[in-house]
């Protein structure tokens, strides 16, 4: 009778108190609400929203639904980043050992990719032999030792998140900021670092397609974030296209190593620099003034690549790959696609593209399927290249030979040519930070 309500309470554009959000979440994760009404109260809140403080307190319950991390016994400060997910997106791949060999320290849990976006998890399980499920001693040691490791989330961690996220994902309600707010924060925050980098993407390939939407969710994260008593900062950047080349586990993992050898491409690369030097300063280990230039050295003088390279030895991964990355694994065949088509590339759908890459077999379509570690995708041109019938655009790689023609048909009605050149769109579009610092 009480979650009724709740729900007529909402559906009339009303706050819910926290002794309310409390009952409410603790009521659905103990399964005495049942899914059709939370169902309902979770389309009330798309419709009607929520407050700051009613998005704060659902973030808290979310958060202490289930075991939280404690990592105060690992010393100094504890730096963490969150992408909001996108396509291509293997920054952390890069920027956990750009940070650590500045001094940093980054104790990470990373979750697996859904639909057209992809998984830290996956794309590091691709590393012959990687472990992503440490015990809590494992993964202290290995912070405490490398100052970096990336875990898998442990099996009761928020909770709330994995059954509220289960249902919005079949509800139509993925898309709403309070509720999008709460997820990851309620994640991060029992993550239990100390300070917290978010990059929200936005684009086609981002959850926001717009600069602004980002922008009040980004905000609305380090408000959050801030009165829990963390370090927040937020980067809003560009996910309209694809960062970097490859797109697939093992093809982002060989990226990922270019970058840290600093022969990357050059958007993923000056990204990364950004994030990189955004999670230093937010942990202490440099100033504004010189912290992009501590981590440009980091990449230069190959430190953060032997930062890589110990994290993978530590986690049971095989070292070699670093220095002879055909050691991952490789898909059996390899396609080029090429265009039908003259003109400048004026649009590339992140979204399409991802998909393509799953239908190659990178990805998954439901939460068990089985992936093809080598599948994906090398991007010849991007946005502002000119092409004339012929050209190469991408290399498709992949294991089943039924997959090559739907995954070439949903590459190509991604991609957009015009007689003219198109504008560039910044990489970087502003950085939100802590209003308190
Ligand atoms: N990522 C999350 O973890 N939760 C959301 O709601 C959206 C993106």
């Amino acid at each position: 009778m009480r979650m009724y309500e709740l729900i007529e309470k909402k559906k009339r554009g009303e706050s819910l108190s926290h002794e309310e959000i409390h009952d409410m979440v603790m009521g659905f994760v103990e399964g005495e609400i049942p899914d059709y009404q939370m169902a309902a109260m979770l389309m009330a809140i798309c419709f009607r929203g929520m407050t700051e403080e009613e998005t704060f307190e659902l973030t808290m319950e979310m958060e202490h639904s289930g075991d939280t991390m404690d990592l105060s016994a690992i010393s100094g400060c504890k730096v963490d980043k969150h992408s909001t997910g996108g396509v291509g997106d293997k920054t952390t791949l890069i920027v956990a050992p750009l940070v650590a060999a500045c001094g940093g320290k980054v104790a990470k849990m990373s979750g697996r990719g859904l639909g057209h976006t992809g998984g830290t998890i996956d794309k590091l399980e691709s590393i012959p032999g990687f472990q992503t499920a440490l015990t809590r001693e494992e993964f202290f040691h290995a912070v405490e030792t490398c100052g970096l490791s990336v875990i898998g989330q442990s099996g009761n961690l928020v909770p709330a998140d994995k059954k509220i996220y289960a249902l919005r994902d079949v509800t139509a309600t993925v898309d709403c900021i309070p509720l999008i707010a709460s997820s990851i924060m309620s994640k991060k925050l029992a993550a239990g670092s100390d300070a917290i980098l978010l990059d929200v993407k936005t684009g086609s390939g981002a959850f926001m397609k717009s600069p602004k939407e980002a922008a009040i969710l980004a905000e609305l994260m380090v408000h959050i974030g801030t009165r829990a008593g963390r370090k927040m900062e937020a980067v809003i950047s560009n996910m309209n296209i694809p960062l970097g080349n490859a797109v697939g586990n093992a093809l982002e993992v060989k990226e990922a190593i270019e970058v840290l050898k600093g022969r990357g491409p050059k958007d993923l690369t000056e990204v990364c620099l950004a994030l990189a030097s955004r999670m230093l300063i937010l942990c202490g280990c440099a100033d504004e003034k010189e912290s992009m230039q501590v981590v440009k050295n980091a990449l230069k003088s190959g430190a953060a690549l032997e930062k890589l390279k110990e994290m993978i030895r530590i986690q049971g991964g095989d070292p070699l790959v670093v220095e002879d990355p055909e050691r991952l694994p490789s898909a059996a065949f390899r396609y080029t696609v090429r265009s039908k088509e003259k003109g400048y590339l004026t649009e590339m759908n992140a979204e399409g593209i991802g998909m393509a890459s799953m239908i190659l077999g990178a990805g998954r379509q439901c939460k068990t399927d089985v992936l093809d570690y080598g599948a994906g995708i090398l991007l010849y041109k991007k946005c502002g290249d000119y092409v004339v019938p012929g050209d190469p655009l991408a290399e498709f790689f992949y294991s089943d030979e039924s997959r090559k023609n739907p995954a070439e048909k949903r590459l190509l009605d991604s991609l957009s040519f015009d007689d003219m050149k198109p504008k560039g769109e910044p990489l970087i579009y502003s950085i939100i930070k802590n209003p308190l610092s």
